[in-house]
């Protein structure tokens, strides 16, 4: 029998709207607003433009969401739960080649194509390169020391030489992309930035995909001309993959690094015995959500966990609330380096579960022990209250972080 706890004696005005301030507390932890929404899994909850939708905080409420195909990614179906710069109530359809707005069956054309080539083997092949591009970044850091700003130094470039190197792009035009992703992510830029930017590296994948055609080489994109894909959808897959492949692993590492420095315990751990690399990843995805939240569209009435949600609505699930529920991770807000962490849902769940995961999984299994054994004295070279928080973007991170090491 379907229950809806919310809906009776209460006015739209007193509904919660997502909290996002993280200024107080813990950099690591949801916003303290959001752990008092958390009791009830799946609250009513008021959007930007006055939309009353769903707030999913519990983990079975969105995995039985995220799986569900009564829920639609369709952008245009989707209500934003915080304004957004220069962006009308409507939300624009997904842009050719951005999957993550599709639903079937278009979307599982494009996932069959690009699932295919990537691969667990694929990836773990990629583990060599991951490793050397690793060692020359902490080489040029070690070098220029000893400070640095780890995001520039380390948690940037590794990543991207990895995409640039899977997808075929050449890293010495990152120049040409790399702002234009940024500007994607930022939520503070408006609605013109961001389609300049995009049209911009959506120029630059197309320039390369006719390059490609002419002359193909041992790549992605090369190999995904070979199927029946237009230039105009592989230039749009090709911007959402480098996109997607720099920003994330990025922010992970970076902010996965201060995290470890501000648990100094588990950073002994890990050091100690780096066969816990795969398992710290697991709990550092799962402690730090940095890709958050996920929207859903109902396309018809859902009842998920007792709750019915009505055709229409808009679903929000807290990828950071979800991996902090206490029913499926006990002792939540402890990062604990030993505890299985498998089951969060840092990389979403159900069809659009990220297809790059095994290669961010690969990137810093190899790059946390990495950068902890060539530095064994790092340290945050600012108070950790000094180091500025990217929070008003897509990917939850730091802007820089300083760190310092004694030299030998
Ligand atoms: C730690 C790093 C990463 C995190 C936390 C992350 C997180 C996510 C999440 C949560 C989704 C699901 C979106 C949704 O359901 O609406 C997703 C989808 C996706 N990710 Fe990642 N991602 C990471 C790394 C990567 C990398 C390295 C790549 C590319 C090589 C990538 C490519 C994609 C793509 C293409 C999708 C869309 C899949 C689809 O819609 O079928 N991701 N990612």
């Amino acid at each position: 029998m379907s229950h809806d706890p919310n809906a009776v004696g209460t006015t739209t005005d007193d509904l919660p709207t997502l909290p996002t301030d993280r200024h107080t507390g813990c950099p690591f932890d949801p916003p303290e607003g959001l752990t008092a929404l958390s009791d009830e899994p799946m609250r009513r909850m008021r959007y930007a433009d006055g939309h009353v939708g769903r707030l999913v905080t519990g983990h079975a409420a969105a995995r039985a969401t995220l799986a569900d195909p009564r829920f639609s990614s369709r952008y245009e179906l989707l209500h934003l739960p915080e304004p957004m710069e220069g962006m009308p109530g409507q939300i624009p359809p997904a842009p050719i080649g951005d999957i993550i707005g599709l639903d079937a069956p278009e979307h599982t054309r494009y996932r069959r194509l690009l699932t295919g080539r990537f691969t667990v083997r694929r990836m773990r092949q990629l583990t060599e390169r991951v490793e050397r591009f690793t060692k020359e970044c902490l080489d040029a850091m070690e070098e220029a020391g000893p400070t640095a700003d780890l995001v520039e130094a380390f948690a940037q470039p590794v990543p991207a030489l990895v995409i640039c190197e899977l997808l075929g792009v050449p890293y010495s035009d990152r120049e040409r992309f790399q702002s234009q992703v940024a500007t994607l992510f930022d939520q503070t830029a408006d609605a013109g930035a961001k389609g300049d930017a995009h049209t911009a590296l959506l120029q630059y994948l197309g320039e390369l995909v006719l390059a490609k055609r002419a002359e193909p080489t041992d790549d992605l994109l090369s190999d995904l001309t070979t199927s029946d894909l237009t230039d105009e959808e592989l230039a749009g897959i090709g911007g959402l993959l480098l996109a997607a492949g720099l920003d994330t692993t990025a922010n992970m590492l970076a902010l996965g690094t201060f995290a470890l420095l501000s648990n100094p315990d588990q950073l002994d751990a890990l050091r100690a015995d780096p066969g816990l690399a795969a398992q710290t990843v697991e709990e550092l995805l799962r402690y730090l959500s940095v890709a958050d939240p996920l929207l859903r569209s109902a396309l018809e009435d859902v009842e998920v966990d007792g709750t019915l949600i009505k055709a229409g609505e808009t679903v929000t699930v807290s990828v950071q609330a979800v991996n902090r529920d206490p029913r499926r991770f006990p002792d939540p807000d402890r990062l604990d380096i030993h505890r299985k962490a498998t089951g969060h849902l840092a990389f979403g769940h159900g069809v659009h579960q990220c297809l790059g995961q095994q290669l961010a999984r690969v990137e810093m299994a190899v790059a946390f022990p990495a950068l902890l054994a060539r530095f064994p004295t790092l340290r945050l070279a600012v108070p950790p209250r000094e180091v500025p928080l990217r929070e008003r973007s897509n990917i939850y991170g730091v802007v820089s972080l300083p760190v310092t090491w004694d030299q030998v």
